[in-house]
């Protein structure tokens, strides 16, 4: 073995090569520490938070100009778009005539054209039809709905501290599983799985802080765990997860390349499926920072960048989602273990 092994390859990447790698079935058990009692505690604690009614509805690039999105939040049918001055509208997704679906009415310089009878809806109040409180972060489409979340209102959704969005390359995952938005938190407060559930992309991976060590601040987990880039070639990170509100897990890193970098994850109750089995759209912000000199040029590459963000989370989201959808099973039956 080279004496670099275990070391950064040089000062400019921040590769490592492992030592001996460890196969995945000798990798030590991480059940004992994953206690289900911990991971209750984070999620009752994230439950306990305020979120001001406010909900994902998707990425802000996803929506341009002159499109409509119409999405259900839980039981409520919400329609979204942008006026001429590209500003975020939201109100119900029925039209106040005879309910046509805004979600499929043109919009023309910034106004919705209703498509079964030409009600034209520019955002305020008009025949019945009210708007709800609409927020575009840059990255990320917010609504907020007072009846559904029936927690008191926030002036904004409390959008986690991000790197600033010139020095960061932004990308945005959406996915849908059979569960409920707390399965989906569930399954990001447990760092355990990581190395075990996505061998593909995880290694060397070791909880050094839980929520039960300071309860008072909830510093949230810290994890030490290493990105595989390719056979033996990883790239070590400590990265800190927290649960700000009840629907969103953050994971900062915080130490090893990319320091700085967030990934935010928000669930949001959508309509059930036809056998009214729960739905959760799972929206997640890649949101890379880097201080190398070498970070200009992928974010000049972030068209290229983007997708290949997304099929990494899709990825992970593949099998994090089937986890969420279990649990859900095995509460809606009565048998989860935790
Ligand atoms: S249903 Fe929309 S204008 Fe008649
Ligand atoms: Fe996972």
């Amino acid at each position: 073995m080279s004496p670099e092994a275990g070391r950064p390859r040089s000062g400019r990447i921040p590769l490592r090569v492992r030592r001996a790698p460890v196969p995945w079935e000798r990798q030590a058990p991480t059940w004992r520490e994953a206690k289900p009692g911990l991971i209750t505690e984070a999620l009752k604690r994230a439950q306990s938070r305020p979120s001001g009614n406010w909900y994902v509805i998707g990425a802000s690039r996803d929506l341009p100009p002159r499109k409509a999105l119409g999405v259900t939040v839980g039981s409520t049918e919400v329609v979204a778009w942008r006026d001429r001055g590209g500003k975020l509208r939201t109100g119900p997704g029925a039209c106040p005539h005879l309910g046509a679906p805004l979600r499929d009415s043109p919009v023309r310089c910034g106004t919705l054209v209703c498509h079964w009878h030409g009600l034209v809806l520019d955002g305020e109040p008009f025949a019945g039809w009210e708007p709800y409180p609409a927020f575009d972060d840059g990255v990320l489409l917010w609504v907020r709905l007072d009846r559904m979340g029936g927690e008191p209102p926030s002036e904004r959704p409390y959008v986690p501290a991000r790197p600033r969005a010139r020095d960061a390359v932004e990308a945005v995952y959406s996915g849908v599983g059979r569960c409920e938005p707390e399965d989906v938190v569930a399954n990001r407060l447990d760092p355990w799985h990581g190395a075990w559930f996505h061998p593909y992309s995880f290694v060397d991976l070791t909880v050094t802080g839980t929520p039960a060590d300071s309860p008072a601040d909830d510093a949230g987990f810290t994890v030490d765990v290493s990105f595989k880039v390719a056979g033996r070639l990883v790239v070590p990170v400590r990265a800190r997860f927290t649960a700000p509100d009840p629907r969103t897990v953050v994971m900062h890193i915080v130490e090893g390349e990319g320091a700085g970098s967030v990934v935010e994850t928000h669930a949001t109750p959508i309509a059930p499926d036809e056998q009214g089995k729960p739905r959760t759209a799972v929206t997640e912000a890649l949101v890379a920072a880097s201080d190398r000199r070498g970070f200009a040029v992928a974010r000049a590459a972030a068209p290229l960048l983007r997708p290949l963000m997304r099929a990494t989370a899709g990825r992970l989201w593949r099998d994090d989602l089937a986890y969420a959808e279990r649990r859900w099973e095995l509460r809606d039956s009565g048998t989860f273990p935790g």
